[in-house]
């Protein structure tokens, strides 16, 4: 007599308990040590040769397959079962998809938090308007569909509309623009529609004085809105990001009511991330969080493929900032993988560097790659990174108080030592999306 977990199902071991994963439901079981070793043993061993069927001491183990059998994870086999199902791997390595350009890193605002370190006074900008222009395309050429023009504030770029015609023509299927809004007049407006152009926007609060605390901009929340208004009147496609800080952690609520009642996307406000001007624990909000990791997790046939060889953020994107820098995301800023102004696109794409960050699995992150959950649990890696005290890339997401050691969260008892229990169970997803440069909601 033979066990085997379904083809569509896969068990993952932590240092201290497990997980069986299914990818038809997209459930993600937690079991006990005793569950992953009796299953482990039964991927090459038949059943009455690990237990003695007729005694006490074997029920609970047997109890369990049923359990699980009834669940539909798994199934018994008087005579030779099927071979275990080959680890899933994605077919293809990942191509660019979605690329931010930061046009500059001058603003009219000054927020406090801002990651970038822009404002009024800062200068730095080095890209030559033809090397804007020829990236669009190399760009394009290596597959990127989505296009991000961002900043610093991007409408202070003076050209930027010939940047997003020479988009428009090589066929992005997505152009956005995140930009403050404060610059936005009925022209730019008629530019929007014309081209297809999505804007991504800021609100800090419901009112001028907590959002112009935030931008250090007086008079910028009635600019903002009156864009907004007339970009909502207009038909173009808006989503407000709301970021969270000690300055407008008590407006969380009045922002998501401002949305609401304007019919805008947003997604949930997120907390400020220790990069740039925003590394100052001074400004860190004192009572709001992110949403704690925690289960259910969930998954799907695609995800988990992709998060055990890939990165499930970073893979498929980059960034290019004012300066010319080649960076994974708009956050990685210390990940410099090469210079536009030095090199071509393709060249750095395909460039150990990239790779090696795209590469970046929860199987190399501390703690998490001895973690049950690794495959199906989301990861920021400059949020983690920027979180640690030695700012190392590969360190466990701040926040976490899953111990894989000991099985337990937080204060909870560590599970005993036995024979297995049933499968805790798991409910659908709950939502962490990175809202800086996905896909656009629907
Ligand atoms: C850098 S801004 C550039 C676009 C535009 N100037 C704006 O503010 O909307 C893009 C987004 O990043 C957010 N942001 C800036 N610094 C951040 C930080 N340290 N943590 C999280 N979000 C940050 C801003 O609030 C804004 O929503
Ligand atoms: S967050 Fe945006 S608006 Fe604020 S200073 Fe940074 S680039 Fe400017
Ligand atoms: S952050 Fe790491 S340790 Fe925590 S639940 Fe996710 S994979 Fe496990």
């Amino acid at each position: 007599m033979f066990y085997r977990l379904q083809k569509y199902c896969h068990l993952v071991p932590g240092a201290n308990r497990g997980a069986i994963y299914n990818l038809q439901t997209g459930k993600v079981f937690s079991i006990n040590k005793g569950a992953v070793h009796l299953l482990s043993q039964c991927e090459h061993t038949a059943v009455e040769d690990i237990l003695a069927p007729e005694t006490e001491k074997s029920k609970p183990y047997l109890n369990f397959l049923d359990q699980i059998s009834a669940m539909g994870l798994g199934s018994l086999y008087l005579d030779t079962p099927p071979e275990t199902p080959a680890e899933p791997l994605p077919d293809q390595s990942p191509t660019l998809e979605f690329i931010w350009l930061e046009l500059t890193s001058r603003c009219n605002n000054q927020c406090q938090h801002c990651y970038a370190s822009s404002g009024p006074a800062v200068t730095d900008d080095g890209v030559p308007h033809e090397r804007w222009l020829a990236l669009i395309t190399e760009a394009r050429q290596e597959g990127a569909t989505g296009l991000q023009l961002i900043g610093g504030e991007p409408l202070l770029y003076p050209r930027w509309k010939e940047l997003v015609q020479r988009a428009h023509s090589e066929g992005y299927e997505v152009i956005e623009i995140f930009t403050n809004a404060t610059l936005i007049d009925d022209a730019d407006i008629a530019f929007f529609q014309q081209y297809n152009v999505c804007i991504a926007t800021t609100i800090y609060a419901d009112n001028a004085a907590t959002h112009d605390l935030v931008t250090k901009h007086e008079g910028s929340f009635a600019k903002t809105m009156s864009a907004v208004e007339k970009i909502l009147a207009a038909d173009i496609p808006l989503r407000v990001a709301a970021i969270i800080m000690k300055a407008n952690e008590h407006e969380v609520d009045n922002i998501i009511k401002l949305c609401t009642d304007l019919g805008v996307y947003t997604a949930p406000p997120d907390v400020v991330r220790p990069t740039g001007r925003g590394d100052d624990h001074e400004i860190l909000p004192e009572s709001y969080t992110r949403p704690p990791i925690k289960p259910p997790f969930f998954t799907d046939p695609e995800s988990f493929a992709k998060a055990r060889k890939y990165h499930t953020c970073l893979a498929g994107r980059l960034a290019v900032t004012s300066t010319g820098e080649i960076i994974p995301c708009i956050f990685a800023r210390s990940q410099v993988c090469g210079n536009i102004l030095t090199a071509s696109l393709k060249d750095v794409l395909h460039g150990q560097k990239v790779q090696n960050i795209w590469q970046t699995t929860k199987d190399q992150v501390a703690k998490c790659r001895d973690c049950e959950y690794r495959y199906a649990c989301t990861d920021c890696r400059p949020h983690a990174q920027g979180s640690d005290p030695g700012k190392k890339w590969l360190a466990c997401t701040k926040g976490c108080a899953y111990n894989p050691y000991t099985g337990k969260w937080d204060e909870e008892a560590a599970p005993p030592n036995e024979p297995p229990a049933a499968p805790q169970a798991a409910a659908p997803p709950t939502s962490r999306i990175c809202p800086y440069g996905k896909k656009r909601p629907q």
